[in-house]
């Protein structure tokens, strides 16, 4: 798979990212590990050879599988993984209450001092089974923090060989700025799909003028852009799909109908929803790679199909012109 450089730096992501959110079980109802472990495996095998995890995914979970499938192939794979999202720590600021996979109560906070951040990655080295992290990146902006601090501890991460170079998630174009006085930042990780284009207005062109890449993340909007949601699907107790606004009944009705109109562009081309809308995102401007969560080496196979085909200008148009036309409930 074809691989793109990260801002300025040395480091070069598959198109497609393996995304192991949901393999960590958390806000997704659970994870099947076994499954997990031979998604991973298909992913690699496959050329997705880039990995995004966090120690949030799962209290560990998510990092732990990958580190089961890599440490025999430390040097094909790019590791991404994150600091600053903690549970059972009450300093920082206080993010949300959720349930852990065992059903605890668990508060998180975002949380970036810096000894917080050099003991959670000697946590996420030892999980993930190897001596150095590819690329390092706040999970969330933590406003209790100065961001000098946050950095400069990235910095000295880096100085060590633990962590090979510095990004950013969920940042707007302000806070790039502000940590950059800092750090040389090659990458920020955003939500991006055909449904949610947010950051088209400010963050995309303030990241192609810096030379920052973007990991786009979400890009199935968790699943519903493959077709597959309908309303009154099932999902499994703790998945927080439910909650967010794509998933309430009168969006997933109209994100369906909008599907339906790409239906003749998937025939035509013989492919699948999900590589329809896997190409769509990794041609938009800005996008290094699109973060792809599976859970299963079924998912994995037909998402890395994705790449295997450019929808032409026409079709790009033809798609842009569907997106524009569909409005969601609030
Ligand atoms: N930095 C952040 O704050 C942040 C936030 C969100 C995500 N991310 C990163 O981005 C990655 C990807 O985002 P995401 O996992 O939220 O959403 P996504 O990639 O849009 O959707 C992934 C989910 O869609 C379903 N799916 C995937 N391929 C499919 C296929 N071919 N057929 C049918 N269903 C399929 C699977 O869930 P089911 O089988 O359960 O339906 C899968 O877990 C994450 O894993 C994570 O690494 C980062």
């Amino acid at each position: 798979m074809k691989k793109n450089q990260l801002g300025n730096s040395d480091l070069h992501v598959t198109q497609l990212t393996f995304g192991a959110w949901a393999i960590g079980g958390w806000l997704w109802g659970g994870a099947d590990k076994n499954l997990a472990v031979k998604a991973v495996e298909k992913a690699i095998d496959l050329g997705m050879t880039s990995i995004d995890t966090a120690p949030a995914y799962g209290f560990g979970q998510s990092e732990e599988l990958i580190g089961s499938v890599i440490k025999s192939k430390r040097d094909k794979v790019q590791i991404l993984t994150k600091y600053g999202l903690r549970w059972n720590i009450k300093k920082g600021e206080f993010f949300f209450d959720t349930k852990d996979n065992q059903g605890n109560s668990v508060a998180m906070y975002r949380s970036s001092g810096k000894e917080s951040i050099i003991y959670e990655c000697e946590q996420s080295l030892r999980r993930l089974k190897t001596d150095y992290i590819d690329l390092y990146q706040i999970h969330w902006h933590d406003k209790t923090t100065p961001a000098r601090e946050t950095m400069e501890a990235v910095k000295s991460l880096i100085d060590s060989g633990k962590v090979r170079y510095a990004g950013v998630s969920n940042y707007s174009a302000e806070l790039l700025e502000e940590a950059r006085r800092t750090i040389s930042l090659c990458s920020d990780q955003v939500p991006y799909s055909m449904v949610n284009r947010a950051i088209e207005t400010d963050l995309v062109p303030y990241c192609l003028k810096n030379k920052i890449s973007i990991l786009a993340y979400s890009p199935l909007q968790r699943g519903i852009l493959t077709g597959k949601i309908t309303p009154g699907y099932t999902f499994n107790a703790g998945d927080s799909r439910v909650d967010t606004l794509y998933y309430q009944p009168e969006n997933i009705e109209r994100i369906n109908s909008f599907l339906s109109a790409l239906k003749p562009l998937t025939e035509k081309r013989a492919i699948t929803l999900s590589q329809l809308v896997i190409n769509w995102t990794i041609q938009q401007p800005g996008i290094a790679s699109a973060l792809v969560g599976a859970r299963s080496p079924q998912q994995v196979e037909e998402n890395v199909k994705a790449v295997d085909f450019m929808l032409d200008a026409e079709e790009l148009k033809f798609i842009n012109k569907q997106i524009s036309q569909l409005e969601l409930v609030h």
